[in-house]
């Protein structure tokens, strides 16, 4: 569920955010927001050395930048090893000839998110690679025991032996680290800010000062949400 939500929500608003970030200079004209970011984010974040590539960019578009890099990166290994995941269920033989509905259903979930997992380029590919495998996983870690079905409970099972809650817990480290690189790169920003650039910051200084307190990893990062909002204008 933290994951589904995480890779939603910034991918969505990434989108939004980055349509709309003049400052970047791309031209967006005539293309839809998928189109945006496979076109231009896709070459510059595709192939991108950080450090060069951000060189150009406003202090303000750095951090966008920065954490659109840190979320392609976090994508990346868990789809590389969701693969994994699902080339081992793939091959259990406990669930291939399988004549339950749900257990069939799911196989095919698997299936369709590896075949497009083979033959993915584009960057807004790989985030939804991200959102196809969570929505078909995550939820079996938040079972109710009692009331799940044993097909449920089995494919529970699956997804544990070959390491997929350990994905799903490893996502949220991954979300945790980048939060405190992103605190650095914040005070960086700031550092770099005049008193009236400061002021014009206002908000999403005082947004920050409510996310840093967030204890709980899900509401941290609906709570991150916002932060694209702030490219919105
Ligand atoms: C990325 O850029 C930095 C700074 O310009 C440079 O030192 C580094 O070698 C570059 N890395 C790659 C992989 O091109
Ligand atoms: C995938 O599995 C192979 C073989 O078991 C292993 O070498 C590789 O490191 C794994 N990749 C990831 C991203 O977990
Ligand atoms: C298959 O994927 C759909 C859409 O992502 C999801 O709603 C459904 O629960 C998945 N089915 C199974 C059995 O996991
Ligand atoms: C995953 O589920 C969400 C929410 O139910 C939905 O909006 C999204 O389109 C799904 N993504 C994929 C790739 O199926």
């Amino acid at each position: 569920m933290v994951v589904k939500t995480f890779s939603f929500i910034f991918f969505t608003l990434a989108l939004v955010g980055l349509g709309q970030s003049k400052s970047f200079e791309w031209d967006y004209s005539g293309l839809n927001s998928n189109e945006v970011l496979s076109s231009n984010i896709a070459n510059e974040i595709g192939n991108a050395n950080q450090s060069e590539s951000a060189e150009q960019l406003t202090p303000k578009d750095q951090l966008l930048y920065f954490t659109l890099i840190a979320f392609r990166d976090i994508s990346q290994s868990y789809v590389d090893r969701a693969a994994n995941i699902s080339h081992s269920i793939l091959n259990d033989d406990d669930l291939k000839p399988n004549d339950s509905p749900l257990i069939k259903e799911f196989l095919k979930n698997i299936t369709e998110f590896m075949e497009r997992y083979e033959k993915y380029e584009e960057i807004d590919e790989l985030f939804n690679l991200v959102d196809l495998y969570s929505n078909t996983t995550s939820h079996y870690f938040e079972l109710d025991a009692a009331l799940a079905s044993p097909d449920v409970l089995n494919i529970e099972r699956k997804l544990k032996k070959y390491g997929s809650d350990d994905l799903d817990r490893e996502f949220e480290k991954e979300f945790l680290r980048f939060v405190d690189r992103f605190y650095e790169q914040m005070d960086e920003y700031k550092g770099k800010l005049s008193e009236e650039e400061l002021k014009k910051e206002m908000a999403m200084l005082q947004w920050l000062e409510e996310f840093k307190p967030i204890e709980n990893t899900e509401e941290k990062i609906i709570s991150f949400e916002k932060f694209f909002r702030f490219y919105e204008d």
